[in-house]
């Protein structure tokens, strides 16, 4: 996410990956005598942590895909999909995937709040035993403009709503990530607005679209990329795919997300993808595929506009394609 609040804060999207930094890390893991498994993690060849070794999900996956979603263009290959990431509470750079390792996701519970007919907290091994569990291969377009195609599991949002039981008064659903400073140090900056929090419409919550992602690459979710659960709604920029969820309230107002209350200007509530739309500091025209590194034309509602263009007829352009 890029930001002008401060200059410490702005970081470049061409923050990438050195590979070299790994084999580094990984001589230095060896040197001090943890092997291919430390710290949770299970390590690739290159030493990077692939997902949560204590995850007691692992036997859930790979889940049937559904063939319904499909990217359209190549898959980004894991290694870059679980490397290059944003997730704000451990660092403001896209290498964060060794530091999320301290993310401690068992035990973890959500809680369910606000206008439903219950208030209930639930264990997430539980609300996983009753989900329809498959994967999806989804394009993911950061506001940043770069992009992936990655296979999320997981379950449709549509039927957690349903679990939850939203009285008739929910006009929005809210979701909040865990808030944490001693394992989460980036939540030590205390100019942002933790908890990162981000909400839909109920319309948009309920649409087959909206996913809540649990796995990826046929694996438990790794930590960097949100573990144990995360939003997909692949029509909107990166930064309302929520990570790491404790809390869904069920609310009549809308709510203020976490970059809509820093720049309000320039991350707004709807974030729809809309190549027309510059961001007021770059074009959106255009996009640059990670894996490639070739720029390619965005499509408005990153190409999903059949099955999300009418949540928002009637809203002028502007308003309904980014603020
Ligand atoms: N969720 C939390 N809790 N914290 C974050 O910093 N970053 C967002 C989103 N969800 C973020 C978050 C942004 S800006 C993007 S682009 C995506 O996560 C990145 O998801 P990925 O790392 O799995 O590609």
């Amino acid at each position: 996410m890029l930001i002008k609040l401060k200059k410490a804060w702005e970081l470049s999207e061409n923050h990438v990956l050195d590979e070299s930094k790994y084999l580094n890390r990984r001589a230095i893991l060896k040197s001090m005598g943890i092997g291919g498994l430390a710290a949770g993690a299970a390590f690739s060849p290159f030493g990077r942590p692939v997902f949560a070794a204590e995850d007691p999900s692992a036997h859930l996956y790979p889940v049937a895909r559904n063939h319904a979603y499909v990217g359209g263009r190549e898959l980004t290959p894991e290694k870059i999909a679980t490397t290059y990431n944003n997730f704000y509470e451990f660092g403001s750079h896209k290498e964060i995937h060794t530091a999320a390792q301290a993310l401690k996701i068992r035990p973890w519970s959500v809680k369910i709040d606000g206008a439903v007919e219950k208030e209930m907290e639930i264990d997430i091994d539980d609300l996983l035993a009753k989900m329809s569990l498959e994967e999806r291969i989804y394009r993911h377009r950061c506001v940043e403009a770069w992009s992936m195609v990655v296979p999320w599991s997981g379950f449709a949002l549509k039927e957690f709503v349903k679990f939850a039981k939203p009285t008739s008064k929910a006009k929005y659903l809210v979701m909040q990530t865990f808030e944490d400073k001693s394992m989460a140090t980036g939540q030590r900056q205390f100019w942002y607005p933790w908890p990162y929090t981000e909400g839909l419409t109920m319309a948009e919550a309920t649409n087959d679209l909206a996913f809540m992602v649990t796995g990826l690459y046929g694996k438990p979710l790794p930590k960097q990329n949100g573990a144990p659960l995360r939003l997909a709604v692949p029509w909107k920029y990166g930064f309302k795919q929520i990570k790491s969820i404790v809390r869904f309230h069920f609310s009549e107002t809308r709510p203020k997300s976490f970059w809509e209350e820093l720049i309000a200007s320039e991350y707004g509530f709807w974030a729809n993808v809309n190549p027309e739309v510059p961001h007021p500091r770059w074009s959106q025209a255009t996009e640059r595929d990670i894996a490639t590194n070739k720029r390619i034309p965005t499509q408005i509602f990153n190409g999903y506009g059949d099955a999300v263009a009418h949540l928002y007829e009637g809203m002028s352009k502007r308003e309904r394609l980014f603020m």
